[in-house]
């Protein structure tokens, strides 16, 4: 009886800040939720299958830049850093750099635990001489790094213009993060998406298959079995439309009718044709982004692109 209280309690104490964000969330005007929460097992399985779209380009391209440019990149890095990889998923794309970058230490952080720990295990697997320290943590409250660290270069990697999630000011903002992370010699490199044709950004977030309208309706089972609610996809359809103003690709869940919900205990109304913030993903021309890493502290030293340079891969110094 006195396990069940404090286990009860304990659960409380995890799920009361998390449901204090969504609901802010959805209480908004415009409702919106935060992309973090696109990944439980499901949601980061069909993230997955979105990588291996024909329409998804951004995956396609950025492992062709870095088959074409591997020596080059693994020279801009250097041997024996220690590597960082905040929102690594299933910590694939390291595997483009291995064996041929020899870090002393790969440092791989997710907010999910049980995706983290699956990919490390198939990681370890892969390549047992890999001295790999995962962290579970929500980056975006800061990246608080173990401090019994080895004293190397230290080089944060952030493939597949994750940071194109972030509005412009706090992707310098977090890039600014992982600059302060930096004591002595190191560096970002970093997968960025570039603006171009609308027809191609267009596809590529409303794939034929419907794999990223089930990725973007998830978000809702996701929270129901996080907070408890009955937020039905079938009152929802998937919307992803390019703002060419702002540079960026939105990413919606609209109410097909008017209806209401109900999530960790809080009744939610939605009217018809309401939409749901979902995501954004900004595109930026490698000058653009440049100038943002460089408001962060870094400095530019190359840029691997595609033929026709739809994607960029950079790399940044630290001094
Ligand atoms: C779009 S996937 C990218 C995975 C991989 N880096 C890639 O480029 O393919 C995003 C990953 O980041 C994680 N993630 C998203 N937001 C996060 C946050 N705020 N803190 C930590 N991890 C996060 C997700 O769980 C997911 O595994």
């Amino acid at each position: 009886m006195k396990l069940a209280k404090v286990d009860a309690a304990q659960l409380a104490a995890q799920t009361e800040p998390l449901a204090e964000e969504i609901l802010a969330g959805l209480r908004a005007e415009p409702k919106h939720i935060a992309p973090k929460y696109f990944y439980d097992r499901k949601g980061a399985a069909l993230f997955d299958a979105i990588t291996g779209l024909d329409e998804y380009y951004v995956t396609r391209l950025e492992a062709a830049i870095f088959r074409r440019y591997r020596s080059e990149i693994c020279a801009a890095i250097g041997a024996g850093v220690h590597l960082v990889e905040p929102g690594a998923g299933s910590c694939e794309k390291i595997r483009w750099l291995l064996p041929d970058l020899q870090p002393q230490l790969y440092t791989p952080m997710d907010i999910s635990a049980e995706h983290l720990y699956a990919s490390v295990t198939r990681l370890r697997k892969d390549f047992p001489s890999l001295n790999v320290a995962a962290q579970v943590c929500d980056h975006t409250a800061g990246l608080r790094l173990r401090d019994d660290l080895p004293d190397v270069p230290r080089v944060f990697f952030y493939p597949g213009s994750s940071i194109g999630n972030f509005e412009s000011e706090a992707a310098v903002d977090f890039m600014r993060t992982m600059r302060s992370a930096i004591s002595g010699r190191g560096g970002l490199l970093i997968g960025v998406d570039t603006k171009k044709d609308k027809s191609v950004l267009h596809a590529a977030y409303n794939d034929r298959a419907g794999i990223t309208a089930q990725f973007n309706l998830n978000v809702l089972d996701h929270l129901n079995n996080l907070l408890g609610g009955d937020l039905d996809p079938a009152n929802f359809i998937h919307v992803a439309r390019y703002n060419e103003t702002l540079g960026r690709i939105e990413m919606y869940l609209q109410s097909t009718r008017q209806h209401c919900a109900v999530l960790a205990g809080e009744r939610l109304e939605f009217a018809a044709g309401e939409c749901i913030h979902t995501e954004n993903s900004y595109k930026y021309y490698p000058q653009e982004f440049i100038a943002l890493a460089q408001r962060a502290g870094f400095v530019p030293q190359e840029l691997w692109q595609d033929e026709q340079a739809w994607f960029s891969v950079m790399y940044f110094s630290a001094y």
